[in-house]
């Protein structure tokens, strides 16, 4: 496999070209952003985390039937993906009230959902990642509406297979962003599934397992990514 030129780079990955048709290369850079790319630091070790959390997450998803981008993991920190076609928007699922949800509605964290919630968002740095509904994303031609309950009934079914993985390993999973793309006619999984899409909560403790840590300077950062990667066995 010969890695050609870089394609795109993005806040925390690069896609680099491959010498085979429709197979890019996921490279997970150290780098760190929040609040739109304001906050910027380096967080040694977190390239190689993300890389081996992704992919042993897109692998036990693969197991259970949900189609992703994941070919297979090349070194520490690059996996080799297919070559998707991003759809432009944010599918979250939350599960407990967290983040931006508390921010806007006014409400404590931490409040257990008796069913997840799963919203979109517009993936532009430039406009915030503004909240968008089902009509948002048709009249904008970002997805088809076929395409917008295709990706809601997966991310729900996601999010039944994550919960069950972490709480084997006594995880909370909180909330989480996952992107999908266009790939030979079907609507799979792409990008990541990292502390740095998702909110993780130790069970026992309540600690938090993932990128609040460095969004907010709860110390620990480097520490954090090395054990969620060491507790999920990637
Ligand atoms: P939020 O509460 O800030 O809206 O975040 C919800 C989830 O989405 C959380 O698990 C972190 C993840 N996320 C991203 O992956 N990328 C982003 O740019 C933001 C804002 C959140």
């Amino acid at each position: 496999m010969e890695k050609r030129e870089k394609l795109y780079e993005g806040k925390a990955k690069i896609i680099y070209a491959t010498d085979v048709n429709d197979l890019v290369i996921q490279h997970f850079k150290d780098d760190a952003t929040a609040f739109d790319g304001v906050k910027k630091d380096t967080v040694l070790g977190k390239g190689v985390a993300n890389n081996n959390i992704s992919s042993k997450l897109f692998t036990l998803l693969e197991k259970e039937g949900i189609k992703t981008h994941f070919e297979k993991k090349l070194n520490e920190n690059e996996m080799l993906v297919k070559s998707v076609e991003i759809i432009q928007v944010e599918t979250i699922v939350r599960n407990i009230s967290a983040g931006s949800f508390c921010r806007k509605y006014g409400v404590e964290e931490g409040i257990v959902f008796d069913k997840p919630t799963v919203e979109f968002s517009y993936k532009s740095d430039e406009f915030h990642d503004p909240l968008m509904n089902d009509d948002h994303i048709r009249v904008m031609k970002l997805a088809t509406e076929a395409e917008i309950d295709e990706i809601r009934t997966k991310a729900l079914q996601i999010n039944e297979i994550l919960k069950k993985f972490f709480d084997s390993i006594g995880i909370i999973v909180v909330d989480f962003k996952l992107e999908f793309g266009r790939y030979k006619g079907e609507v799979i999984l792409a990008d990541e599934i990292s502390p740095d899409t998702c909110r993780f909560w130790d069970k026992e403790t309540k600690k938090k397992l993932d990128k609040d840590r460095f969004r907010f300077d709860l110390g620990d950062v480097e520490e954090t990514y090395a054990e969620m990667m060491k507790r999920i066995g990637g």
